[in-house]
């Protein structure tokens, strides 16, 4: 319809001229009878055949993916970007090609491959999980949100994920993108993370009974490219007639938030304990943060008031000092705090036993599999002490 898109061409910038334009798209859309629920799936899908980006996880429209490698996508993918999944989403499916492979794996060994990607329990419960599609489902992925949900790792948004995008059924599926297309078509005020009823209502009303799984990553897809959260691209946006905030024209005020708690500081020492050629680190005790993984021995990730004093060095450390301190502070943020090390140093003269620690040659540092908190720790000290 060339009147239309004459009118989109319009719509350049959030000014009142462009409301104006808006506003009669609208009224044009509603004369045609199109703005309906139907017609805002139909144009994202239409945009999505178009447009979806090309990703590793995905099929062509109408080919089935595979439930394996769209649950191992949605694990990386939470709390992930993207970009950042990409290597390791090839590198995981190069090394254990089916469900049953993963399962059989040493879960050190994907702890290891994992390292780097953050949030380490995702990567204990991509392995739980696929021992019980083993053990209890035959090795196939139930297709049904509720009986997904039962498996390790797997909560509300993943399981609605997997089973419209793996096994087209018709789910409702909610994440941050989404939650930020949503609320700004429904010109939603409420402040998150109260609004997620709304959100997941609204998201419900929109969904079509088909190709759900579509729609889905088409919403994801809008949201990371177009409807971004600072100067959306409003103007090639494929359902911008249906979006009330652009016709208010404070779209970039949502989703509303509540204002956040500021995270709190948390500093400690590590030790940086070498020995010739070899360092000592420690296996991190199974359960907690970072549970398992091997790290720096370091003072525990506590003090709220400075760096911990020279006699809680010594009592913490993983052998008696003297310790020398190196220069440099490595800082890391968690969810609910950032941290701040000082590094010590000892040099020792044999490879000593020590309670919980195991020694690493220098030069295979990079693949024990050392969470990014501890690289930025390594860094710091073999530049000093290589
Ligand atoms: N984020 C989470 N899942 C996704 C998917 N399937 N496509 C794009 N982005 C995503």
């Amino acid at each position: 319809m060339p009147c239309r898109t004459t009118i989109r061409l319009y719509i350049l910038s959030h000014d009142p001229i462009t409301r104006f334009f808006v506003m009669y798209r609208t009224s044009i859309d509603t004369a045609f009878g199109d703005k309906t629920m139907q017609s805002l799936s139909t144009e994202l899908l239409n945009w999505y055949d178009r447009e979806r980006r090309d990703l590793p996880w995905r099929r062509d429209p109408g080919e089935t993916a595979d439930a394996y490698h769209v649950w191992m996508s949605e694990i990386m993918l939470q709390q992930t970007t993207v970009a950042a999944v990409k290597s390791y989403f090839a590198k995981f499916t190069k090394l254990w090609p089916t469900v049953e492979a993963m399962a059989s794996a040493p879960l050190d060994d994907v702890l290891k491959e994992w390292a780097g990607l953050g949030y380490y329990a995702r990567a204990r419960n991509l392995h739980k999980c696929a021992t019980v599609v083993m053990t209890e489902h035959d090795g196939q992925f139930p297709r049904k949100e509720a009986e997904l949900k039962k498996l390790p790792g797997i909560g509300d948004y993943t399981a609605a994920a997997l089973a419209a995008i793996a096994f087209g059924e018709r789910a409702v599926v909610v994440d941050g993108n989404i939650e930020r297309v949503v609320t700004r078509l429904n010109r939603i005020t409420e402040e998150l993370p109260g609004a997620k009823k709304s959100i997941k209502a609204a998201t419900d009303d929109i969904t079509p009974s088909t190709r759900a799984g579509d729609f889905a990553q088409a919403m994801m897809d809008l949201g990371a490219t177009i409807c971004t959260p600072k100067s959306p691209k409003c103007l090639l946006c494929p359902v911008s007639s249906h979006c009330q905030a652009l016709r208010a024209g404070d779209q970039e005020t949502y989703p509303r938030k509540k204002p956040k708690q500021p995270k709190p500081t948390r500093r400690a020492v590590s030790y940086w304990v070498t020995c010739g050629e070899h360092i000592l680190l420690e296996r991190r005790p199974a359960k907690g943060l970072l549970g398992g993984m091997p790290g720096l021995f370091s003072t525990l990730w506590e003090s709220r008031d400075g760096f911990p004093k020279s006699h809680e060095v010594e009592r913490q450390a993983p052998v008696s000092g003297p310790w020398t301190a190196l220069s440099g502070v490595a800082k890391h943020t968690f969810t609910h705090f950032h941290l701040e090390t000082q590094i010590f140093h000892q040099e020792l003269r044999t490879l000593a036993n020590v309670d919980g620690g195991f020694w690493a040659r220098k030069d295979d540092i990079a693949d024990v599999g050392l969470p990014t908190v501890f690289t930025k720790m390594v860094s710091i000290a073999s530049a000093q002490n290589s």
